[in-house]
């Protein structure tokens, strides 16, 4: 993987990585250490990130048992790569990691742990929108028709696909306006975007498709299709 600078050379990015949940859907793993390709999924995560020239810190929340011990692959990872304790949800574990990013940022991204596929085009694009002033959420068009459905399941009406992206990470936005978005202790929800669009600042969020490849790591049956797209990869 080849560094990368694009927009102003002086441009500083903090990268906040949720890495503290315990995977229940995974059967009660802690994905971060989950070894696809004999390689963790959080190395494979901050792969790109770390290649990023602009990417002057990464924090990343791990679960308070692991956040004061944590492996050795990690702590000698990169100077740039610091370690905190994570909180009960998503939302918590991120501003753990926020608050832990050094002050002087233009720009902060944030990126699950267990989206170990995303790619170095992906972080460079994410990173000049918010660099420009906007938002930018890696995701990828809708492919199959969407059904609106009631509590039971009986279809209310099938909205245009066509205007429906699924959203994933890495998530990247001013600096000023993700630390907005988080400042309330009691902001909750599993997107970052959401949590900015509902402050009202105004600024306009841009997706960046990323393809269905940037799969997030949540069930048993995802790990041989990461390791499927990881090898084929590597093999081009
Ligand atoms: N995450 C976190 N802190 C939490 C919960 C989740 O940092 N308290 C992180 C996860 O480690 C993961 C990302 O948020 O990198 C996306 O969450 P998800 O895929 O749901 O992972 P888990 O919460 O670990 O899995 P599950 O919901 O199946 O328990
Ligand atoms: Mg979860």
């Amino acid at each position: 993987m080849t560094a990368r600078a694009a927009g102003p050379s002086s441009a500083r990015v903090g990268v906040a990585v949720p890495a503290a949940g315990s995977g229940l859907r995974m059967g009660g793993v802690r994905k971060a250490f989950l070894y696809l390709l004999g390689q963790p999924t959080l190395l494979h995560a901050l792969g790109p990130f770390l290649a990023e020239t602009r990417v002057v810190a990464v924090v990343v929340a791990l679960a308070p048992e692991d956040a004061s011990s944590p492996p050795s692959w990690l702590l000698d990872l990169a100077p740039r790569v610091l370690v905190v304790a994570g909180g009960a949800t998503r939302s918590q574990s991120v501003r753990s990691a926020i608050a832990a990013l050094p002050e002087d940022l233009d720009a902060i991204a944030v990126h699950d742990a267990a989206r170990p596929l995303i790619t170095l085009r992906v972080v460079a694009e994410c990173l000049d929108l918010a660099l420009e002033g906007f938002g930018a959420v890696a995701g990828c068009p809708a492919v199959d028709t969407l059904k609106r459905v009631d509590t039971q399941g009986f279809v209310l009406d099938t909205p245009d696909r066509s205007s429906f992206w699924h959203a994933q990470t890495p998530q990247v936005f001013p600096a000023g306006v993700l630390r907005a978005a988080y400042a309330d202790a009691r902001a909750e929800g599993t997107d970052d975007s959401a949590l900015v669009e509902r402050t009202g600042s105004g600024v306009r969020v841009r997706m960046v498709d990323a393809g269905p490849s940037n799969l997030k790591v949540t069930r048993p049956e995802d790990v041989p299709v990461a390791e499927a797209i990881l090898r084929g990869r590597a093999e081009r």
